[in-house]
């Protein structure tokens, strides 16, 4: 057994912390740590500029240190820093809900917050557990993933979701009640389409298998990202949304579009529920949220979900769920300041009008002999470098150090898929300099 008297085996597995998502031992080499940032750029620990091409880690859609949000948070940090979140609140967080939910599609009235996209995830689906039973409907206990999906890290995000490794090593454990739709993926079909692929509406018709299967008086929920995210950007064939939300109607299953990435402004308009005019029950948010300047998530939910817990009698809680910092106050007045600045910036309509050229320069990389497929919708997008063949995962990895290293450039790679998050108002030229880079450091890869 290891004992603390052997600092230099510890020494050369790392540093002290154990970084998220990360191959550590590799990053400890060479680490890549960022000192401040400001609009479109960030500094590095050398004093270098290098320019963000994921926006934070899709956060950030503003810029960062957005000078309005900046002073919000200073002066909320000096007026009121904590307070008892259960049985009372502050006077940011019930105004910040207030304005979610008349930014929300129609029909949504209610605001519940969290501090990240995972507790979001996690409270969705047990809001949904809990809606059907306070309706009576306790048998109603399953949950519905998609296969590639991403929803956090929490037991229930990992149980719905569908990104393999993320499942491995926990698999023993996960939520025993679940099933997943197939993937809206295919190579043969929609390589390099433009935005959303004509191919594959039909399979939103497998919710229909797993009716079949489990019962509809079985199943509570369908989660699903109405653009993939995490998985390598999949925007959803056309026609496929709107199916599976007529498919739930039709089973009494209710429908959370998981909206931690496409909310606030990611695919041009305030949430991916309203660019495809495809309506959901609940919708989870975190990130663009507080321009990921404070921790903070939230859950959106209809009207008649909420009114289906308001039926015991007044003195009772009637969801025995919260966090701590459940409507924190300094999360909540960088969300208040987020949401001002996104009006006064006219944000969700400058990041549509942008798709135009972040489309054009991301397929300018089509041609490259080492891309497999380019795919993107609204500000979202992801080319998938073809993989080695004796190490799956080593070329994107490659890329995404020579880009920082050589180039200066953030751009984030899961596997050997490169992924794309531009600011909401990133300027042409830096976007079309960055695809440049790209296309240098493909050069150089082996
Ligand atoms: C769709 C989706 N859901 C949930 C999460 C988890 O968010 P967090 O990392 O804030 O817990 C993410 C993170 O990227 C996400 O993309």
């Amino acid at each position: 057994m290891p004992t603390n008297t052997e600092p230099p085996a510890r020494r050369t597995h790392g540093g002290a912390y154990w970084m998220p998502f990360t191959a550590n031992r590799d990053f400890y080499r060479a680490p890549r740590t960022i000192v401040a940032g400001s609009q479109h750029h960030y500094v590095d620990a050398d004093g270098r500029r290098l320019y963000d091409l994921f926006s934070g880690l899709w956060t950030s859609g503003l810029g960062h240190c957005h000078p309005r949000i900046v002073e919000a948070i200073q002066k909320q940090a000096s007026t009121l820093d904590c307070n008892m979140t259960f049985q009372m609140t502050n006077d940011r967080a019930p105004l910040l809900a207030q304005k979610l939910v008349a930014l929300a599609p129609t029909g949504f009235t209610n605001c519940f917050f969290t501090n990240s996209g995972s507790e979001s995830v996690d409270t969705a689906l047990k809001i949904a557990l809990a809606y059907h039973r306070a309706k009576g409907d306790a048998a109603r206990t399953r949950l519905i993933g998609r296969e590639r999906g991403y929803h956090g890290v929490n037991f229930g995000g990992i149980s719905v979701g569908g990104i393999a490794p993320n499942r491995r090593a926990f698999s023993g454990n996960l939520l025993p009640s679940v099933a997943h739709l197939c993937h809206t993926y295919s190579l043969e079909r929609n390589a390099f389409s433009k935005g959303q692929p004509t191919w594959g509406d039909h399979l939103a018709d497998d919710l229909n298998r797993l009716v079949a299967l489990h019962g509809a008086e079985t199943i509570a929920a369908v989660i699903v990202e109405p653009v993939a995210g995490s998985t390598g950007i999949l925007p959803p064939p056309k026609g496929y949304l709107e199916r599976l939300r007529a498919n739930c109607t039709q089973h009494g299953i209710l429908l959370i579009f998981d909206e931690v990435i496409t909310g606030f402004g990611r695919v041009g308009a305030p949430f991916a529920a309203d660019r495809f005019a495809v309506s959901p029950d609940i919708i989870t948010a975190a990130k663009g949220l507080t321009n990921g300047a404070v921790p903070m998530g939230a859950v959106l939910v209809k009207d008649f979900i909420y009114d289906a817990f308001m039926h015991a009698d007044d003195h009772s809680i009637e969801l025995f769920h919260g966090y701590t910092y459940s409507g924190h106050p300094l999360a909540a007045a960088a969300g208040l300041a987020t949401l001002e600045v996104y009006e006064a910036e006219a944000t969700f309509r400058v990041a549509r009008e942008l798709e135009k050229t972040f489309e054009d320069g991301i397929h300018l990389l089509a041609d490259h002999p080492l891309v497999q497929d380019v795919r993107n919708f609204g500000l979202m997008g992801g080319i998938d470098l073809k993989a080695r063949q004796d190490a799956p995962g080593a070329r994107g990895l490659q890329a995404h150090k020579k880009l920082f290293h050589d180039e200066r450039l953030v751009v984030r790679n899961s596997m050997d898929t490169l992924q794309f998050a531009p600011f909401l108002n990133a300027q042409p030229e830096h976007l079309h300099a960055a695809f440049a880079a790209v296309r240098r450091t493909l050069d150089l890869l082996n």
